[in-house]
């Protein structure tokens, strides 16, 4: 038997201009992650167990695309793995889907992880990132690669698009408030919404990805030289760019004022937007407080995590 696991993630500063070739913080979030295990099976076929998504299926019973399916078939093809022998898989998460936590890298990961081990194919981080940006690229159009980077490398990154993975020192540590609007949002359509926005009008567009990029790469020495309570109004400057670019939506906006009114020092969406999560920075002894105002105003469940 194998088994493996994989964090969720969430990305500080720099979201979507990312995807235009500007540079992005995000930091693996431990405390929910994506398990495998792969044994071998008493029963002919590939069987897999998913109870979080009420999954219980033979690989063959499932449409070639099916994400789970598209790992499998592409893991057995990339190590000519014929025929494949009998297995059973189980796959749990405790990340939310479609919220901006990075569960679908997670689940990747984790799945290609195991299924290494227990076929006996050596794959290094930088082989399983390359193969999870492959599958992300299947289910999303046109992704950065941070989501699979950071949940392969479970380390805070300094990320810019096609270039080697660079990871970046917390000079002191902070505290967030993770916040889930409940709402599940597919990343791969606020994207090419951005998409559309940007080919109407790039030189508009370009200039918003520039003024990002400036908060991202100010972000990161604030967090490197320990200034982090700096990073609450870059944060606010954030949002208010991703809200320009369409991203956020009335919930998102609703916990963010309602995380900034109880006392954090800064909020933002992260993630893809239109759902899914924001984040709420905070002083430690502050954090209770803020979690509780943002459940108030609406939010499904809260995650309290310290950067370190
Ligand atoms: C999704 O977690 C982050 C986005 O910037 C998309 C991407 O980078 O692929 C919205």
């Amino acid at each position: 038997m194998a088994t493996a696991s994989a964090p969720g993630k969430i990305i500080l500063f720099g979201e979507h201009a990312v995807v235009y070739g500007r540079p992005a913080l995000a930091v693996p979030v431990t405390q929910i992650h994506a398990d495998v295990d792969v044994t071998a099976s008493s029963r002919p076929g590939i069987w897999i167990h998913a109870p979080d998504v009420n999954l219980h299926a033979e690989l063959s019973s499932l449409p070639s695309d099916h994400p789970i399916a598209s790992v499998l078939h592409n893991f057995f093809f990339a190590f000519g793995i014929s025929p494949v022998p009998s297995l059973d898989i189980s796959i749990t998460s405790t990340i939310p889907v479609a919220s901006g936590l990075g569960s679908g890298a997670a689940v990747t990961v984790a799945l290609m992880r195991a299924l290494s081990s227990h076929l006996d194919k050596l794959m290094t981080d930088e082989q399983v990132n390359t193969f999870a940006y492959e599958i992300e690229k299947l289910h999303h159009g046109t992704p950065s690669g941070i989501d699979n980077t950071v949940v392969t490398y479970a380390r805070p990154v300094y990320f810019i698009k096609g270039q080697p993975i660079e990871t970046f020192k917390v000079g002191a540590p902070f505290t967030l408030v993770i916040a889930d609007t409940g709402i599940s949002a597919l990343t791969k359509e606020s994207v090419s919404d951005v998409r559309k926005l940007w080919e109407a009008d790039k030189v508009r567009w370009e200039k918003v990805f520039d003024e990002i990029g400036v908060i991202v790469r100010n972000a990161k020495e604030k967090i490197e030289n320990g200034e982090w309570r700096a990073l609450g109004a870059l944060m606010d400057s954030n949002h208010a760019l991703l809200q320009e670019m369409t991203v956020s939506s009335p919930e998102l906006d609703s916990l963010v004022e309602s995380a900034r009114r109880s006392g954090a020092s800064g909020a933002k969406l992260s993630g893809g937007g239109r759902g899914g999560n924001m984040i709420a920075l905070v002083e430690k002894d502050k954090a209770a407080q803020v979690a509780e105002a943002i459940l108030s105003a609406g939010a499904r469940r809260t995650i309290i995590t310290e950067i370190s």
